[in-house]
């Protein structure tokens, strides 16, 4: 998780589905005079970037809440009106799985476009347990489908149904039904690897999100949580108490927090996306993070309500220029730092013999033009343990 590096003038020999050897090209070819050649054409090779928090599985889109949102109405408000989440909810429970695997196809395919090779999804737009089901199945079968490495996320704990509320439910009788029926029927059927809480004033309280993470614990998944989003509520200090894969959001994370973040294996995920998207002036203070020495990730938050976006690079440009992170710090946050987030650092996120071949290819010389060219779309193909997944144009020889 320290910086990266950057060589010129290297290749990358590819074994099956790993990186076998980085080295000059004529050193590859005498190791392998067999292999296929690629020429990246002076282009920028990159691990592909693993976009470790997204909520890709959604119906209709939400633009006029950005329009709300304009006019001064705040994004707990719309949701207090039954907007939000609660309108995604109602959207995707009518919908049928083929149409929501149809359209996260398409929707995945987008971010691969840009340059991404790993993706996490969240379900929590169904918030029943058969709709939870119904996104997790649609999320098992678009990984199917699609070329990337998909790691699923169950977020049953997104936001307390209208229904449940109307009843006068806080919480309490909402979160033992996640723990005591939705997370024993989806561990049965090994339907995610991670479980996530919207920890948040008016969402879950921290006490709730303890419950639903110790029990998602002893059921063997891994931990995330939407921790100090808006507020500060000691989401970043539970998430580090309780071994989580990362915390994420943090634009409100107080000094304990980050001291807590810095002392624990827990990565600090940012989402400078969804606070620009949201209008917000306050972003997550990155540089007090890394200073304290949490490992930093980014990553888009793609999702319908607060960051409707499938282009990595440009949340690259925005931990530089809001974050004021380094290229450098950037570049590890959506490769290194991201797989960290997933539990997959042995795994992806680096160039490295035994790593798999996964990569990304940027028509850029510099690793500091990734970041500046903001929002343009300069990613020429990638690969996902070593085949081709988002379809590269560089000559093969
Ligand atoms: O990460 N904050 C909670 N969840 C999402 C937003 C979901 C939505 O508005 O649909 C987030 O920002
Ligand atoms: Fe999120």
């Amino acid at each position: 998780m320290g910086d990266s590096q950057a060589h010129r003038g290297v290749g990358v020999l590819v074994v099956g589905d790993r990186v076998a050897m980085v080295a000059r090209p004529d050193e590859l070819e005498r190791a392998r005079p067999d292999a296929r050649r690629i020429d990246c054409n002076r282009g920028l090779l990159t691990p592909g970037l693993v976009d470790s928090h997204t909520h890709a599985v959604f119906g209709r889109p939400r633009y006029e809440e950005q329009e709300m949102r304009a006019a001064g109405v705040g994004y707990m408000e719309i949701a207090g009106h039954g907007g939000g989440i609660h309108a995604s909810v109602r959207d995707v429970r009518q919908r049928a799985m083929d149409d929501l695997a149809n359209l996260a196809e398409g929707r995945l395919r987008r971010l691969a476009s840009y340059g991404t090779t790993t993706v996490e999804v969240k379900s929590g737009y169904g918030l029943t347990l058969d709709d939870e089901l119904k996104l997790l199945q649609v999320i098992a079968h678009v990984a199917q489908r699609v070329p990337l490495r998909v790691i699923p996320t169950w977020l049953g704990a997104h936001e307390i149904p209208l229904e449940w509320r109307e009843q006068g439910d806080a919480g309490a009788s909402y979160v033992k039904m996640l723990v005591n029926d939705m997370l024993p029927t989806i561990t049965a059927q090994h339907l995610a690897s991670f479980a996530d809480v919207f920890c948040e004033p008016g969402v879950f309280t921290t006490e709730q999100a303890r419950t639903i993470l110790s029990a998602s614990k002893r059921a063997g998944l891994g931990l995330k949580l939407h921790a100090d989003e808006l507020e500060p509520s000691g989401g970043a200090e539970l998430a580090a108490e309780m071994g989580a894969a990362s915390a994420d959001h943090l634009a409100a994370v107080s000094e304990e927090g980050i001291a807590a973040l810095a002392a624990s294996q827990t990565v600090a995920t940012l989402l400078p996306g969804t606070m620009l998207f949201l209008g917000r002036p306050r972003q997550a203070p990155a540089r007090a993070l890394i200073e304290a020495g949490a490992a930093v990730a980014l990553a888009t938050d793609f999702n319908p309500g607060t960051s409707p976006t499938v282009n990595f690079p440009l949340i690259l440009t925005l931990g530089v220029s809001q974050l004021h992170m380094s290229a450098a710090e950037a570049i590890v946050a959506a490769t290194v730092n991201g797989a960290a987030a997933l539990g997959l650092a042995d795994q992806v996120g680096q160039i490295a013999p035994g790593f798999s071949a996964d990569l990304a290819l940027f028509d850029c010389e510099d690793i500091r033009e990734l970041p500046y060219w903001y929002g343009d779309r300069r990613c020429r193909g990638t690969w996902v343990r070593g085949e081709t997944c988002h379809p590269t144009s560089a000559p093969i020889s």
